[in-house]
């Protein structure tokens, strides 16, 4: 949560700033700053409430020189998101200036003790006792900016990335990480700093990912160094960034989230490059293939995730134990890191990520690391932090998901942990030849099944357009559709603000039943397989109680079509591969209600992509 940028070149930082901050604002976009420094010049901060775009037009006429400067886009965490609270934040002198993305968890006892010695607050953050106590540590021990900077660092706890610029030191951005990711980006005698590396693409492919509890120096003349906080020099490992500038871009769609619903068949297509040939029997995932017997051999996995990463974790949970026939656990990151759990030498645990930055998650993965287990990630982002602590993974090759509603990093998470599945029931033999071979198949169709689900897409704004004011919705589904009931639920909730449950079908008459009458929208999956016919029962339970049923139904199915007020039909598939294809309708309706109710569908209320405070 929060962007931060920052530039420091030949190049006028202000436009570099303001560009890297909107491909950053899915981070945040309660308020946005920037701090420009030119040297021998005063430094010059404008912040506003609002998004990017408000700022832009605060600043419009003023003065935007400078070669360094560092932004900010927030999702507030102490104080309101007001003018007041953005960021950047700077001394008291004004001389230093800095941008911040974390919490400082001891922030009120230090800043208790920088009041008594007189240093006054503007704001209510935690943030701006970093930069009171930088310039608290400069002035009494005359040291530079950079020994202030950490020696500041070694007083703090919980999580920072930050940039600080000082205009005692015009040539230099310091940098320093723990927690909350920051890449550098290495041009031509210039360099970018961002919260990914979606705002350095389009200036280098050449980055630096830095670790926690890293510091970095960049000076004008003498380019980039590193120290760890205990003051130790530290080798810079430069990589290469895959990520393309086009696949930033909206292509032509009026939302991200359409952009990304209708890029699915592509980017499953690209989870399964190199992985997946149906026609030669085999799956392979090339990151986990060293850690492959481990895991068939574990006694038990556990899946660890967020949110719609969560919902995967479910599925996967159905996957594995049916095909490879291993006990498996499912968590919540934040409950398990919190509630002491029994973790095993012999245990293994995955944690599905897109961002790969999930506060909760990466915690819960350090946690089960102290206690021996082994760790997988399954995550979208290259070059994540949890893709760097995990012992393996498998990327799911989504490309970058803009949009705050999770669509082709879901489906994609689907089919990577089916996949996995796959291989390890083949491995352990629990799986017979025949079904191994069907199931490939099916996974192989989903592209082209895709892209014909998709042709049902005014048909499915119709059916939208139906809802868009309901107050209320309830999703239903049974085995791996129960996941997806609660994925539906959950997307319709963050984008359009109805509120939705997601509730195994059989469930229903324990509660929720009990909200049914002719004003409420059951969303029920009722394809076919083991469980239609009770799904079909389940129907009726809702039908009798005059509920507004919407059924997703198997291409040609007649008898829920005789009970609901609409079907949606996807193509005639194995009940392995139904997860996937069930959930493409739930996302075109939640963004059809979200646009019909002027809701901010890339960026809803309250939300941020990267979830990267607990
Ligand atoms: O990046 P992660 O997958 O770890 O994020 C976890 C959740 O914050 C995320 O899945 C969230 O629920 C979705 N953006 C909702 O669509």
């Amino acid at each position: 949560m929060c962007g931060i940028v920052g530039y420091i070149g030949d190049k006028r930082a202000y436009p570099i700033l303001i560009k890297g901050l909107s491909r950053l604002e899915y981070r945040g976009y309660d308020s946005a700053g920037v701090a420009l420094l030119e040297p021998g010049e005063d430094i010059k901060v404008y912040k506003r409430q609002g998004k990017v775009i408000d700022l832009t037009e605060f600043v419009n006429g003023s003065s935007t020189s400078g070669t360094i400067g560092i932004g900010h886009t927030r999702w507030a965490t102490h104080g309101l998101p007001n003018d007041v609270n953005a960021h950047p934040h700077s001394s008291g002198d004004g001389k230093i200036t800095l941008v911040h993305n974390g919490i400082i968890e001891n922030y009120a006892i230090l800043k208790k003790e920088l009041v008594n010695r007189g240093r006054v607050f503007k704001s209510e953050t935690d943030t701006e006792v970093l930069v009171h106590l930088i310039e608290d540590v400069k002035s009494k021990s005359g040291v530079s900016l950079v020994e202030a900077v950490r020696i500041a660092l070694n007083r703090v706890h919980g999580a920072y990335a930050i940039v600080v610029i000082s205009s005692d030191d015009p040539n230099k951005i310091i940098a320093a990480k723990k927690s909350s990711p920051l890449v550098i980006g290495m041009g031509e005698d210039e360099y970018y700093l961002a919260s990914d590396a979606t705002p350095i693409v389009e200036y280098t492919k050449n980055v630096v990912y830095l670790e926690d509890e890293q510091i970095a120096i960049i000076d004008r003349h003498n380019g980039l160094r590193i120290i760890s906080i205990g003051n130790q020099e530290v080798s810079p490992y430069v990589q290469e960034l895959e990520m393309q500038l086009e696949e930033l871009e909206k292509g032509g769609y009026e939302h991200f989230m359409l952009k990304e619903i209708y890029e699915q068949p592509h980017a499953i297509k690209d989870s399964f490059r190199g992985r997946l040939n149906a026609k030669e029997g085999w799956v392979s995932l090339g990151g986990i293939k060293d850690y492959e017997e481990q895991i068939a051999k574990s006694d038990r996995i556990i899946i660890i995730a967020c949110g719609t990463s969560w919902h995967a974790a479910l599925v996967a949970e159905y996957y594995f134990e049916d095909l490879a026939r291993i006990p498996v656990e499912v968590e919540y990151a934040s409950e398990f890191r919190y509630r002491n759990p029994i973790i095993r030498k012999n245990d293994v645990v995955i944690a599905i990520s897109q961002s790969g930055e999930t506060a909760d998650t990466l915690a819960a993965l350090k946690m089960a690391k102290e206690q021996g287990a082994t760790l997988i990630g399954i995550v979208n982002v290259v070059g994540s932090t949890i893709s760097r602590v995990t012992d393996a993974g498998s990327y799911t090759h989504a490309g970058p998901e803009i949009g705050v509603a999770s669509t082709k990093a879901f489906t994609t998470q689907l089919v990577l942990l089916a996949m996995m599945a796959l291989s390890l029931g083949k491995r352990r033999g629990t799986i017979t030849d025949e079904k191994f071979s069907l199931l490939l198949n099916e996974l192989e169709a989903l592209p082209m099944k895709i892209e014909k689900l998709l042709e049902s897409d005014s048909y499915i704004k119709g059916v939208s357009a139906i809802y868009k004011d309901a107050r209320n919705a309830l999703y239903l589904g049974r085995g791996t559709s129960f996941p997806i009931a609660l994925e539906g639920a959950l997307k319709l909730k963050e984008i359009s603000y109805i509120h939705a449950e997601g509730y195994p079908a059989a469930e229903m008459k324990h509660g929720p039943i009990a909200l049914i009458d002719e004003n409420m929208p059951v969303f029920v999956i009722a394809t076919q397989g083991e469980n239609y016919v009770k799904v079909v029962s389940n129907i009726q339970e809702v039908k009798a109680r005059k509920g507004k049923l919407i059924a997703i139904v198997t291409k040609g199915d007649t008898t829920v079509r005789e009970m609901a007020d609409h079907v949606i039909e996807i193509p005639m598939s194995h009940e392995f591969v139904v997860p996937i294809l069930a959930t493409i309708p739930f996302q075109l309706i939640s963004y059809h209600i979200a646009v019909m109710r002027n809701c901010n569908v890339d960026q809803p209320r309250n939300l941020a992509k990267s979830v990267t405070v607990e």
